[in-house]
């Protein structure tokens, strides 16, 4: 099946069409700037931008920085805080006239690694955190996707992991990277001694960073970088059409 999936994030929406049966992508994704402010009516224009640019006639799979209940965004770290109650499903569905289904967009990253990537055939209690604008999390028991985790939102220093080690918190007081890996390494520690989990996966952004920071951090718990690298929201997006 062939399915439109896009990734909608704090500074880029990505989109391609993906095969969810092989989990490639059938071209090269596209790339707008997030519009700010990141309104529901903004965001929803720039989604019927991409659909204009596939020539997209099926169904849309969409991945959102935010708690998802039943299609709704019940949380905005991110994005305009106006989004907390929109129906995004259809919201981009009357925006676009297509069949739309949003997931929390680490969640989707998580199912895509868990299929085509680093996760795949994993069982027991696997892990999946996201680093990038935000720290997203994706739970997973055997494969199966606990939803809306949102491990990046546990308080260190008084205020959310991810104003304390995400890669935007990184870059905006331009903190070394050894710096940074302690700090991601008191954020992973903390989950391995409540959840202990068998396996740690990182992805987001950070993914293809590792060099700078993967042998710094140390920790009792396998740990691994992602591998679809920036197409697993998109991939996993476009999955959950069909889930
Ligand atoms: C949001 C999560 C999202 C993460 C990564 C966080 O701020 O609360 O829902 O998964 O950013 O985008």
């Amino acid at each position: 099946m062939t399915i439109l999936g896009v990734d909608i994030g704090g500074s880029g929406i990505k989109g391609a069409v993906v095969d969810t049966t092989t989990g490639l992508l059938l071209q090269e994704r596209h790339r707008i700037d997030t519009p700010q402010p990141a309104t529901p009516e903004a965001i929803a224009n720039t989604v019927k931008e991409l659909v204009n640019f596939f020539d997209w006639k099926g169904k849309i799979g969409v991945g959102f920085p935010a708690v998802i209940r039943n299609g709704v965004a019940k949380t905005a770290a991110n994005v305009d805080p106006t989004w907390v109650n929109v129906d995004v499903n259809s919201l981009i569905s009357k925006a676009t006239g297509l069949e739309a289904a949003v997931i929390n967009d680490a969640d989707a990253a998580g199912i895509a690694e868990m299929n085509f990537g680093i996760g795949k055939g994993r069982k027991g209690v696997v892990l999946m955190i996201t680093i990038g604008t935000g720290i997203g999390s994706a739970l997973f028991l055997d494969g199966k996707l606990v939803p809306n985790t949102e491990y990046g939102h546990l308080i260190f220093k008084g205020d959310s992991a991810e104003k304390y080690c995400s890669d935007s918190a990184r870059k905006k007081i331009d903190m070394k990277w050894d710096e940074w890996s302690k700090r991601l390494n008191i954020f992973l520690k903390h989950i391995e001694r409540t959840i202990n989990p068998d396996l740690i996966i990182i992805g987001g952004g950070v993914a293809k960073k590792q060099d700078k920071y993967f042998h710094l951090l140390s920790l009792d718990t396998e740990l691994k970088i992602a591998t679809l690298e920036n197409s697993a929201g998109i991939v996993g997006a476009a999955m959950n059409v069909n889930l």
